[in-house]
């Protein structure tokens, strides 16, 4: 490319080499955020007018211009130039074909460093803001069946054996607190890194003209500027913090992925996913993959690769703004997209999965599920626990040794378990989820009174 093709073309003599252009270049990734780059512009030569720097008529030129690079882009007859290095230069190369000298002026007192600073910002508050809604359609759609299965029952699990029994909706309610996190951790993010408008900081030291950056910021809708000129333009952390919440949230997302996978095995059976989120095989017939439920647990892996990618970027750069920032992008809107395609995916996967209420109930109904509530019993009636956990286990043993559960234990067995003097309490799997009586517990006050207030919760949102 040759040097009056460049919008910084003035202190080189040579013509750059196609494949530094190809490596340099970044339209094609950060032109999405054209519609945040023309605002930026737009609040920059609003404030040069009314500080007077720029004149009125400069500045009208200008903003009508840029009305007319936005409605190209919005109407999708914008036409990039091969000296489009990234979207910043197109627009401003764009604006001064449209208006001459005074598209020259629109970077008066601007960088591109603290530009793309505050592009990026803008596109990830309105993500933010969307994910924000969609995080919440999440935890709806897990509220809905949590409430309609208070009443169904499911083993627990601890390393993956059947533990104790809980409500379903307990078990629902527990991704319900995860997510509740995650916009805790998202509206943090909004409300956070994202308050601040490093626009004014120049390319690192500042601008030498009478900028008002507490105007801009606020026609941005930042709460202010920042406060260091080269941190404005070296730091990442509204990118790193937004990336950490997806990876958390992408994480559970995850987890809940694995167990509907699992649930909709013909080994454990627990789950029917919808026809509208699994596929067939091309082979077997008989196959239905819960393909959306994999790839929300697949997602995690990369959303998590996204925010090490990132941090591993900006961790060894020297202050302030250095060209391997251009690199940012990439793992946010990697992030950003990925997010946006498994949320809904994912919701509506739960929406309209059928729970298999049955299964569950036979699952709890076999076993030794009992085990603790009896042991629990018996220090009731005054024994150490660990005494009963000891007495409790022999009979387990026994139990196992002729392939029955606890209930169906001899008057033998029990007497042999050192237990012949105890009235044996109801060892069934409603008795001991309605034991579970501490707060956060699986009894029904206490599930009902959990639901309530997470939809309580969401109502205050
Ligand atoms: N395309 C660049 C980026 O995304 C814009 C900033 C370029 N700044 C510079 N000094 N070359 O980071």
């Amino acid at each position: 490319m040759s040097d009056q093709q460049r919008l910084w073309g003035g202190r080189f003599s040579g013509t750059s080499d196609e494949a530094f252009d190809r490596l340099n270049a970044s339209f094609a990734v950060d032109s999405r955020m054209w519609a945040q780059d023309i605002e930026g512009s737009r609040a920059h030569v609003r404030m040069l007018a009314a500080v007077g720097v720029l004149s009125n008529e400069d500045a009208e030129a200008i903003a009508g211009g840029l009305d007319q690079v936005y409605a190209e882009f919005a109407n999708g007859s914008f036409v990039v130039q091969p000296s489009d290095e990234d979207i910043h230069t197109a627009v401003e190369r764009r604006l001064t074909e449209l208006v001459g000298d005074p598209g020259r002026r629109v970077h008066t007192g601007r960088s591109r460093n603290d530009q793309v600073a505050t592009d990026v910002l803008l596109y990830l508050r309105d993500a933010v803001d969307h994910q924000l809604i969609a995080i919440t359609q999440l935890i709806d759609a897990l509220l809905v069946q949590a409430e309609s299965h208070i009443d169904s029952l499911l083993p627990g699990y601890t390393h993956l054996q059947r533990a104790q029994p809980v409500r379903l909706a307990h078990h629902l309610l527990a991704y319900v607190q995860m997510f509740i996190r995650d916009h805790g951790r998202f509206a943090q993010v909004r409300h956070g890194a994202l308050a601040e408008s490093p626009l004014g900081a120049g390319a690192l030291s500042g601008v030498g003209f009478p900028i008002d950056r507490a105007m801009t910021a606020a026609s941005l809708g930042f709460a202010a500027p920042t406060a260091n000129s080269l941190d404005s333009v070296a730091s990442r952390d509204a990118l790193a913090d937004y990336l950490h919440a997806a990876a958390m949230l992408c994480v559970h997302v995850s987890r809940l992925g694995e167990e509907m996978v699992l649930w909709a095995s013909e080994e454990i059976g627990f789950i029917e996913l919808s026809d509208a989120f699994t596929s067939g095989s091309s082979m077997l017939p008989q196959k239905k993959n819960p393909d959306a439920a994999e790839l929300a647990r697949a997602k995690a892996a990369r959303v998590i690769a996204d925010y090490a990618g990132l941090q591993g970027l900006v961790a060894k750069l020297p202050l302030a703004y250095n060209k391997d920032l251009q690199e940012d992008k990439h793992f946010l809107f990697d992030a950003i997209d990925t997010i946006d395609l498994l949320l809904p995916a994912v919701t509506g996967m739960l929406a309209g999965a059928q729970f298999r209420t049955e299964a569950m109930a036979r699952a709890c109904a076999d076993g030794y599920l009992g085990a603790t509530d009896l042991a629990d019993h018996l220090v009731r009636h005054g024994w150490p626990f660990r005494r009963a956990h000891e007495a409790v286990g022999t009979l387990v043993r026994a139990c196992i040794a002729r392939g029955v559960g606890l209930t169906e234990a001899t008057a033998a067995e029990i007497a042999l378990a050192g237990l012949a003097d105890i009235d044996m309490p109801d060892l069934g799997a409603s008795a001991s989820v309605e034991a579970k009586v501490s707060f956060g517990g699986t009894s029904r006050a206490r599930v009902v009174e959990q639901l309530m207030a997470a939809k309580a919760q969401l109502a205050a949102w």
